[in-house]
């Protein structure tokens, strides 16, 4: 098939690799001239792992252009991979999906033969039969179902894994105007996917809170496992590490997104989270899960702040190792890491940061206040109290030389548990997170009866 992809950032550059490593032709369109140039130049537009290779071995069927109308008449489908921003009220923005709509409504008028037009920008429950689908109706004169085909068609990938996720997806998530448009999208992704996905084809809003309720969901795990992590510290002996993965063997629940200690972050998992509140607020439905799970979340930072702040010898350095909010990736959106950093510069702690990947990026946000090492044994030979955010593989090759002093020890705070606690525990003090030490701990109400 012939696919046209608007918008070629993050997600539509893999996405077109993707697809056309697997035979089709896919023409990309984007607003931004170096995207355009770089991707026929033969080179990838953003970093994501494996994407390159992807693009060297399907070159002659990936192109670029700024022409709605080159890309929309010479194609079958196209897919709408704009962004869709929160805006003050958390529900997500249509004006980039709009704005794309517009174009290719318009092309679509002039062409004879049916199109199936696909949105996969995440969007509110409601927006693509709500608004695109009528706009499109409005801009082409003609009727969606017979004349064009419109289904919504989400992914569920994360950054630094896109290509594996977009080839081996759990799930095809399809919302549709019409049975054929929705069969032809199915077909597509047969052809696409390696994993046999389960294919779920339905109604355009039962798909749209669908995706929604996906990432609630996992940041409700999230959220969860970090309660658990508090709650573990006030229990002598107890540790959330043993609970989760064991509370992770029962079927019912299983054990992903279930690690206690830090927040959830990134492009995806916050604001979808606060947009289900959001949808359900002004719906008069209450949302209380989502809510707690949003406000346990922004706890994490200031309550790991104080813990390393507390350990902080007057006048010493704090360190941060990680600034991308997962590991394979350089985005900082929302990243636990950069929340820290920035905590701990307001309360006026000085600070050294590194991460493999998000340096250029946070020296955006932090250029001037916090020095920028060069490794990671050099952030961890700076730093006195030492938290790791992200786990990045790279973290384990720090060895106990790295943290030695002449006098004392550095406190560290493995929030990811990265490093063998055995081989450091001699020349680190460890911040107790997620289990409650004995000596730490408080005897909590129910026991100390017991014991009388
Ligand atoms: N990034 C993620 O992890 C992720 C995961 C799941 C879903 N999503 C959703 O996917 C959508 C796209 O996200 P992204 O991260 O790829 O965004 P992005 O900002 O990386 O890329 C969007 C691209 O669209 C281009 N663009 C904007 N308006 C355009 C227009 N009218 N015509 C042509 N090009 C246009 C921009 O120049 C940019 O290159 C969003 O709705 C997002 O919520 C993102």
């Amino acid at each position: 098939m012939n696919i046209s992809i608007i918008g070629l950032g993050k997600l539509g550059s893999p996405m077109q690799a993707v697809m056309a490593h697997k035979g089709h032709k896919v023409v990309g369109v984007d607003l931004n001239p170096a995207t355009v140039n770089a991707i026929n130049a033969g080179k990838a537009p953003v970093k994501e792992p494996r994407l390159q290779e992807m693009m060297d071995g399907s070159r002659e069927r990936i192109s670029a252009t700024h022409s709605y109308e080159e890309a929309i008449l010479g194609t079958d489908i196209t897919m709408i991979m704009v962004p869709t921003p929160s805006g003050s009220d958390g529900r997500f923005s249509m004006k980039y999906v709009m704005e794309a709509a517009e174009k290719i409504g318009a092309v679509l008028k002039k062409k004879a033969k049916w199109h199936l037009v696909v949105l996969s920008s995440t969007v509110m429950p409601g927006s693509t039969g709500g608004t695109l689908l009528p706009a499109l109706e409005d801009i082409t004169g003609k009727t969606c179902g017979p004349d064009f085909g419109l289904c919504y068609n989400p992914e569920f990938i994360a950054l630094g894994n896109v290509v594996n996720d977009m080839l081996k997806p759990d799930m095809i998530l399809i919302g549709e105007s019409d049975p054929r448009s929705g069969a032809i999208l199915e077909e597509f992704y047969q052809g696409v996917c390696e994993s046999n996905p389960r294919i779920r084809r339905m109604n355009f809003v039962n798909a749209e809170l669908t995706k929604l309720s996906v990432n609630t969901f996992v940041t409700t795990r999230i959220s969860y496992a970090n309660m658990l992590a508090q709650v573990c510290e006030t229990l002598p002996g107890a540790d959330v590490d043993v609970v989760t993965a064991a509370i992770g063997c029962d079927t019912r629940i299983g054990s992903k997104y279930l690690k206690g200690a830090l927040g959830y972050g990134g492009p995806c998992f916050p604001r979808d989270n606060v947009a289900f509140s959001a949808l359900a607020r002004a719906n008069g439905a209450p949302a209380l899960l989502a809510e707690a799970t949003d406000q346990l979340n922004r706890q994490q930072v200031p309550r790991l702040g104080a813990m390393i702040l507390a350990k902080l010898p007057a006048g010493g350095t704090a360190g941060v190792l990680g600034l991308s909010y997962k590991p394979d990736t350089g985005v900082i959106e929302e990243s636990q890491g950069v929340a820290l950093a920035k905590y701990l510069l307001q309360s006026g702690a000085k600070l050294v940061v590194y991460d493999p990947e998000a340096m250029e990026h946070a020296r955006e946000q932090l250029q001037g206040q916090v020095t920028f090492a060069a490794s990671p044994s050099e952030c961890a030979r700076q730093a006195d109290v030492l938290a790791i955010t992200t786990p990045w593989p790279e973290f384990k090759k720090l060895t106990p030389q790295d943290f030695k002093r002449s006098a004392g020890k550095p406190v560290v705070l493995d929030c990811w548990r990265v490093l063998a606690r055995e081989k450091f525990e001699s020349v680190v003090d460890y911040l107790t997170l997620g289990y409650g030490a004995p000596q730490a701990a408080r005897v909590p109400q129910a026991m100390a009866a017991e014991g009388d």
